[in-house]
Order: C-alpha cells, then sequence, then structure tokens
C-alpha cells in the first residue's frame, strides 16, 4: 500500500438503485415496498421541461409523506447547464424533512460542478438547521466527466457514489450505438471468421472504479435500458460486479432481483472466502505467506481478496 491508505467507502448497501420520475406520483408507494437499497426520485431527464415544476413538488411531498423504510433517499437534480437546478436544490433543502439522504447531479464534467452545488447545499442546511448532512452522488455521463474522473471523486466530502451513465456517455464521446449497456453489435474482434463479442463500457467503468476507490466511494454501473432482455441485464450486471462496481440502477421493478442477485455474494463465494481465510491463518501459524487452496496458490493478497467478499456479505446480512 502507498504511504497514503485507501479510504473505505461508505458502509450501506448499494445493490440496487431504483428510478422513477418525479411526474409520476403513482410509483412512488410502489418504489418505497420494492427491495431497492436506493430509491433514486428524478427530477432530470424523465421529467419533460413543462412538468419540472410539478414533479419537484410531487418529490417534496413523496419523501415528507411516504414511508420509505429503510431506504437511502436520493433524488436527481437537472445539471448544470439548465435553468432547473438551483431551484431543485433550494426546494428540496428547504422543504424536505431530515428524510432526505442524498442528491444526485448528473452529467458531472469537472470538479467545480460538485463544489457549486456543495456551496449552494452547504448555505441552505446552515441556514435552515438542517441536522443531517445531506450526501451527493454524481453520474459520469460525458466525455468531460470521464476524461476528469479522478477529480470528480475528489471533488467533495460530501460525496458517497459515482455512477456510470451509458446512454448520455455514449452520446457525448459521439458512440455509433443506441443500446443503453450491454454487449454491441458492431464491437467484436474476429477470429478465424468468427465474432467474439468485447466490452465497450469496460474502459470507462474501470475508470471510475479506479477513481471511487482511490478516494472512498461506492462505484456503482447505470441503467439497463433493454429491460425485457434479463439475461443481458444480469450479464452487464455480473461484469460490472466483477470489476469493483457495489451495485446497478433499476429502470424498471424486473431489473430489482438481478441486481440484489448478482451484488450480493452467493453462499458459495462467502464460504470460499472464508476458506482461504482460514486458510491463510493456518499458513501464518506455520510461519508461511503463502499456501496452496484447492490447487491454487493463495497469499497475503489473498486475504485482502477474500475480505472484500466478506465485508459485503457482513453488511447485507446486519441491514
Ligand atoms: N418503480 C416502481 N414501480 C414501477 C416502475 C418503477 N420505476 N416502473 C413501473 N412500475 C410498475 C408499474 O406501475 C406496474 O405496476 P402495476 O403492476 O401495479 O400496474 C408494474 O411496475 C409493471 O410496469 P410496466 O407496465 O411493465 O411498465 P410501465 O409501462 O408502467 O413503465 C417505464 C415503463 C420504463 C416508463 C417505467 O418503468 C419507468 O418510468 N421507469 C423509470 C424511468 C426513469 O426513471 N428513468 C430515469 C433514469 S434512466
Ligand atoms: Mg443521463
Amino acid at each position: 500500500m502507498s504511504f497514503r491508505i485507501q479510504p473505505t467507502a461508505p458502509a450501506r448497501p448499494n445493490r440496487c438503485q431504483l428510478f422513477g420520475p418525479g411526474s409520476n406520483c403513482k410509483l412512488f408507494a410502489k418504489m418505497a415496498a420494492s427491495e431497492a437499497d436506493v430509491i433514486n426520485l428524478d427530477l432530470e431527464d424523465s421529467v419533460a421541461p413543462n412538468d419540472k415544476d410539478m414533479a419537484r413538488a410531487n418529490v417534496i411531498e413523496a419523501i415528507n409523506t411516504v414511508e420509505w423504510g429503510n431506504k437511502t433517499i436520493s433524488v436527481r437534480i437537472n445539471s448544470l447547464d439548465t435553468p432547473y437546478w438551483y431551484r431543485d436544490v433550494v426546494d428540496l433543502l428547504e422543504q424536505t424533512s431530515e428524510r432526505l439522504d442524498m442528491i444526485m447531479i448528473p452529467k458531472v464534467g469537472c470538479a467545480a460542478d460538485v463544489y457549486a452545488v456543495d456551496a449552494l447545499v452547504t448555505a441552505i442546511e446552515a441556514a435552515k438547521g438542517r441536522k443531517k448532512r445531506i450526501a451527493l452522488e454524481v453520474i459520469i455521463e460525458s466525455a468531460a466527466g470521464i476524461a476528469h474522473v479522478e477529480e470528480i471523486a475528489a471533488s467533495s466530502p460530501r460525496l458517497e457514489a459515482m455512477s456510470l451513465g451509458a446512454a448520455d456517455f455514449a452520446a457525448s464521446m459521439g458512440m455509433q450505438t443506441t443500446g443503453i449497456g450491454g454487449t454491441q453489435e458492431n464491437y467484436y474482434m474476429l477470429h478465424e471468421g468468427a465474432k467474439y463479442w468485447s466490452d465497450p463500457w469496460h474502459w470507462a467503468q474501470t475508470a471510475i472504479v479506479a477513481a471511487c476507490r482511490t478516494h472512498g466511494i461506492l462505484p456503482v454501473d447505470g441503467p439497463f435500458g433493454d429491460f425485457s432482455d434479463d439475461e443481458g441485464c444480469r450479464a452487464q450486471a455480473r461484469r460490472s460486479a466483477t470489476l469493483g462496481m457495489v451495485g446497478k440502477w433499476a429502470i424498471h421493478p424486473k431489473q430489482i432481483a438481478i441486481s440484489n442477485e448478482v451484488f450480493t455474494p452467493s453462499d458459495e463465494a462467502v464460504a470460499e472466502a472464508r476458506e482461504i481465510l482460514a486458510a491463510m491463518e493456518t499458513a501464518k501459524a506455520n510461519g508461511e505467506g503463502a499456501t496452496v487452496y484447492k490447487g491454487r496458490l493463495v497469499d497475503i493478497a489473498s486475504i485482502k481478496q477474500a475480505e472484500v467478499i466478506v465485508r459485503q456479505s457482513d453488511m447485507i446480512a446486519a441491514m
């Protein structure tokens, strides 16, 4: 490890973030009754311009009146290039109860975007005497966002999570696709006439995970647009989990169980991780730094890998 110790990310479950348009009141109770860890009430791109004021009022009322249980409640505000975002922040901070946990800032392109929201939130919290500090989460969904991902990850002590927004990201990058996540037909290698599909989101995801882990933030995979394709969604979620992401958005209730399944370490994975830890305890007692587990090398790095799985499992079990 570097002299600078890697900070730990917030210890709260974030396997599934369920989105719903702030303009669609009939969804709120269903969202509250769902199995999602995080609820994202949307004021941004699922709300038409003429509905922005109505959606904001709906969301404030829903935060104050719906029984949300122990979920993390977040509101996605409008991006900083719109005339809506400051009113989103002011009204949310002035009119919601302490039940509001987080504000999600979309289309973040540099650390100053987060700074601006942080400054406004800080002033209103002080003016209103709010006791619970509002956390922030951001979406990386532009060329600028991914180019500046590390400074964004370091931008504010309020920052808890960072998601990849595949659709806006693809558009900003000029990618030739209208798909939101998942396999893209034209992204393949040819070998002896056979096509092998590769993952066009891999680089952005890995950059986000590295920035997040460096600064103690939760890396999250964003939407998978084709909610009729359960297996495609599961495959996307499994790739994200393998790369170090802790959860994924759901844009339809069908996707919640998929995320919860993929981002909860399986009983087999936890049992194996515990066996590796036990094998390393025995090795340590024998004065060895490495040993053999099921025919393969395990060493001191394996302890840390196994601990990632056990910690995640313990945190979810403690919910
Ligand atoms: N949260 C909770 N419940 C939801 C839901 C959501 N996001 N989306 C749909 N449902 C409910 C429906 O109300 C319906 O309930 P019912 O069985 O009691 O009638 C059930 O799930 C099945 O819904 P379905 O008919 O398949 O979908 P739909 O046509 O009503 O809605 C969408 C489809 C995509 C418009 C809707 O899921 C949606 O608004 N998703 C979120 C979009 C969003 O927030 N985007 C921004 C982030 S990318
Ligand atoms: Mg977007």
